[in-house]
C-alpha cells in the first residue's frame, strides 16, 4: 500500500494547482487568432501575442520556446520552426517544434549557417536546389532563416521550414523580422549565445 506520495508525484500537484490558480499569461490562448485574416493581420496578431508572452519574463530561453510554439502552431504550410544560437563560433539547436533536427551548423554551412555568415535574411524557394542544404526533414521543400541581431551581436537564427516550394516571401520575412525584434528587444540572450 502506498502512503505517501513521492517527489516527482507531489511535485506534478504543486505545478497543477499553479496553473489553475495563474489567471495571467495562459500561454495556450495565444494560439487562436481571428478566423479570416490576411497575412498581414497574422503578423500583426501574432506580434501581439508574442508581446504578451515575453511580457514580465526577460529569460530568452522561455521567450524563444514560446515563440517557436507561437510560431509553428500559427503559420499555415510550416513543418518545423526553432532557434539556433551562436555558441563559441557555431549554430547550436535551441527550443524549436518539429522534427528533430541537426545540433551543431558551422558559419557558412546549410541554409542557416549562411544567413548566419551574411547576416541577412535568406529566402530559399527550393532547398533542393540549394548547394550544401542541410536536411532535417525530408519533408522540407522551401526555408526561410532570420538573424537574431542585436546591434553588431549575432546571436543566432529562426529557421523555419516548410513541406510547399516556393512558401515564404518578402512579406514572411518583413513579419518574422519583427517578432525577431520583439524577442530580441524582451529577452536577455547571455547565458544562449556565447561568442
Ligand atoms: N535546413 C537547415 C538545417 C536546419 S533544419 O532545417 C531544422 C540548413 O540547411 O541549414
Amino acid at each position: 500500500m502506498r502512503e505517501r506520495a513521492g517527489c516527482g508525484e507531489a511535485a506534478a500537484v504543486l505545478r497543477f494547482n499553479h496553473f489553475v490558480d495563474s489567471k495571467v499569461n495562459y500561454p495556450m490562448q495565444a494560439a487562436q487568432l481571428t478566423p479570416g485574416l490576411s497575412k498581414t493581420g497574422v503578423f500583426a496578431e501574432l506580434r501581439q501575442q508574442l508581446l504578451g508572452l515575453v511580457q514580465g519574463e526577460r529569460d530568452a530561453l522561455p521567450n524563444c520556446a514560446n515563440a517557436a510554439a507561437l510560431i509553428y502552431h500559427t503559420l499555415p504550410d510550416i513543418n518545423w520552426a526553432g532557434f539556433y544560437f551562436i555558441r563559441h563560433g557555431e549554430l547550436v539547436l535551441g527550443p524549436f517544434q518539429g522534427k528533430a533536427a541537426c545540433v551543431r551548423i558551422g558559419l557558412g554551412k546549410g541554409v542557416c549557417g549562411t544567413a548566419a555568415q551574411s547576416r541577412e535574411t535568406l529566402i530559399v524557394p527550393d532547398v533542393h536546389a540549394f548547394p550544401g542544404h542541410i536536411a532535417c526533414d525530408a519533408a522540407s521543400r522551401s526555408e526561410i532563416v532570420v538573424p537574431l541581431l542585436q546591434s553588431e551581436r549575432l546571436l543566432g537564427v529562426l529557421d523555419i521550414d516548410s513541406p510547399l516550394p516556393d512558401r515564404f516571401d518578402r512579406d514572411d520575412a518583413q513579419g518574422l523580422d519583427a517578432l525577431v525584434g520583439i524577442l530580441i528587444r524582451g529577452s536577455d540572450f547571455g547565458g544562449l549565445a556565447i561568442p
